[in-house]
């Protein structure tokens, strides 16, 4: 098996890793998790998180053939419909997204604009299904929890794993979105853990505990099963699910949620423009 190179770029707004993954020696790479920088407050974008994703492709002379998300995210605007205008590639989320697209329809009003059958994005993988990169073997494992879709790429011996787990001391990610579940994110946790103790898992966010650490994008399979303070060896279901809920619940929503959910759902885009300008919908007490 071939031991893909990885570099992570960390964003520090929104503490998201964005990764580009290739073989040493080819040009083909995939490119995972990509941030748009969006103000709130202006509605302004801007693509400094992007570009230095791009900017790296580029001096190294790499060629995109995916652009990956490992699930919706709830906190940024992907930068994927950027990158791929930049660079090209196909733009590629699990199939579960349809769950995630219908479940939001009914908030946002927004099938016009938003197919509800995922055609915004270039591929729907299927569980399991694989794939080449180059060279590299990469194959896809369904990882819900933290939202219904979440997915974890494996690629070689990397396993880039979204919000499904995070560094051994930080944890898991939230399970409060809708259609996520405590329970299915043990059990994606278990999945995970039970790929090979040298396998490297890439995380999608770090969030360090104040003071002790920079971030940190990588922990080997045997760190987490050994310290993962929510779902290391030794710690069950029912403990889990207990505690993943009882810290969830009251927690406030992300900032970025709304302007989030429907820009990813439509694979980074914004929504269709009326007279060239375009809008981001803030629904009112609906969630
Ligand atoms: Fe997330």
């Amino acid at each position: 098996m071939q031991k893909p190179l990885v570099r992570g770029f960390f964003d520090t707004v929104t503490a998201t890793w964005s990764y580009v993954v290739w073989a040493d020696g080819r040009q083909e790479c995939a490119v995972i998790d990509t941030v748009l920088d969006y103000d709130i407050h202006s509605g302004r974008t801007k693509t400094v998180s992007a570009d230095r994703v791009i900017n790296f492709v580029k001096e190294k002379g790499l060629k995109v053939e995916w652009v990956l998300e490992t699930h919706i995210h709830a906190d940024h605007l992907t930068g994927s419909s950027y990158v791929k205008k930049q660079l090209g590639g196909k733009t590629a989320i699990s199939k579960h997204i349809l769950k995630v697209l219908e479940t939001w329809q009914p908030i946002f009003h927004n099938e016009t604009d938003t197919p509800l059958a995922g055609y915004q994005f270039d591929h729907l993988f299927a569980d399991d299904e694989t794939f080449k990169i180059g060279a590299l073997e990469a194959r896809i494992i369904h990882t819900p929890g933290h939202t219904p879709a979440d997915t974890t790429y494996i690629i070689g011996d990397a396993a880039f794993v979204g919000d499904a787990m995070f560094l051994p001391d930080v944890g898991t990610g939230r399970c409060d979105f809708p259609g996520g579940s405590a329970a299915d994110s043990y059990d994606s946790s278990r999945k995970l853990l039970a790929l090979p103790d040298a396998y490297r898992m890439y995380v999608g966010h770090d969030y360090p505990p104040a003071g002790k650490r920079l971030p940190q994008c990588m922990a080997t399979v045997a760190e987490q099963k050994a310290a993962n303070i929510r779902v290391r060896e030794g710690i069950s279901k029912e403990a889990y699910v207990e505690k993943r809920i009882k810290d969830d619940t009251g927690k406030d929503v992300p900032k970025l949620l709304l302007p989030s959910i429907q820009v990813n759902l439509r694979a980074g885009d914004f929504g269709a423009a009326t007279e060239g300008t375009q809008y981001v919908k803030l629904p009112v007490n609906k969630i």
